[in-house]
């Protein structure tokens, strides 16, 4: 079956897609990543994907006038390698309607918390300063509302006593590495429907699930 074509759009460390690419090594995968795309060109995160040997461009936006301009010509780069798949992967750039009504269920997001709680920054700070008991990640189709969108993936972590927002990040970004590629697989497998603004998830049976809960995580 032919693997759906997938481009990772980065802006920086990209532990992210450093974690899709070892996902997609996996025998039958269901998706490939054809291109990288960062809009800084000192993005560390471009490294993974030289050694994974993807190609990989730089689009970088302050070489454009407008916000327009920087994502038509990001459009025109995707299109042309025939990307069916853009997984953002801590690409800190806002994206405007025009681009994410064209690419509309077509266009993913990880963000670190539990959507709808804490989107934008400073997520495990708000967390922390929050109480919550629970923190992690959420795997999203993208909506023009920052952070919003219907939810494909999340994972849940504990927030431990004495933790500061370094340690609930580095536990977050594990759930992270393990919620992307679990999210690109379904949909690459074409398991997953938006249905209003929810995903419905199809082929779920007995045990399996698709909840990565701390229980797991403690586990790991
Ligand atoms: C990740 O924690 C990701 O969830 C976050 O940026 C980090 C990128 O790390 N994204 C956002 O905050 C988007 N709202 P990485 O470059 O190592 O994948």
């Amino acid at each position: 079956m032919a693997r759906l074509r997938c481009a990772v759009l980065i802006s920086g460390r990209g532990s992210n897609l450093e974690a899709l690419i070892h996902a997609c090594a996996e025998k039958d995968f269901p998706a490939e990543i054809k291109l990288v795309i960062s809009n800084r060109a000192d993005a560390g995160g471009l490294a993974h994907a030289a050694k994974a040997g993807i190609a990989s461009a730089v689009v970088a936006h302050r070489d454009y006038a407008s916000r327009d301009t920087f994502e038509t010509a990001l459009t025109k780069v995707l299109e042309a390698v025939g990307i069916e798949l853009i997984c953002l992967a801590g690409f800190m750039r806002l994206l405007t309607a025009g681009f994410v009504d064209h690419w509309r269920d077509r266009l993913i997001n990880i963000h670190p918390s539990l959507l709808p709680a804490f989107p934008g920054l400073d997520t495990h700070a708000r967390a922390l300063a929050e109480g919550v008991r629970f923190a992690g990640c959420t795997v999203h189709f993208v909506r023009t509302e920052m952070d919003h969108g219907p939810i494909i993936v999340q994972a849940a972590v504990p927030v431990l006593p004495g933790d500061d927002e370094h340690a609930l990040a580095a536990r977050v970004l594990s759930a992270e590495h393990r919620a992307y590629p679990l999210a690109l697989k379904l949909i690459g497998a074409g398991r997953v429907k938006v249905v209003g603004e929810r995903t419905e998830i199809s082929g779920m049976s007995g045990g399996a699930s698709i909840l990565l809960n701390p229980a797991d995580d403690q586990r790991a």
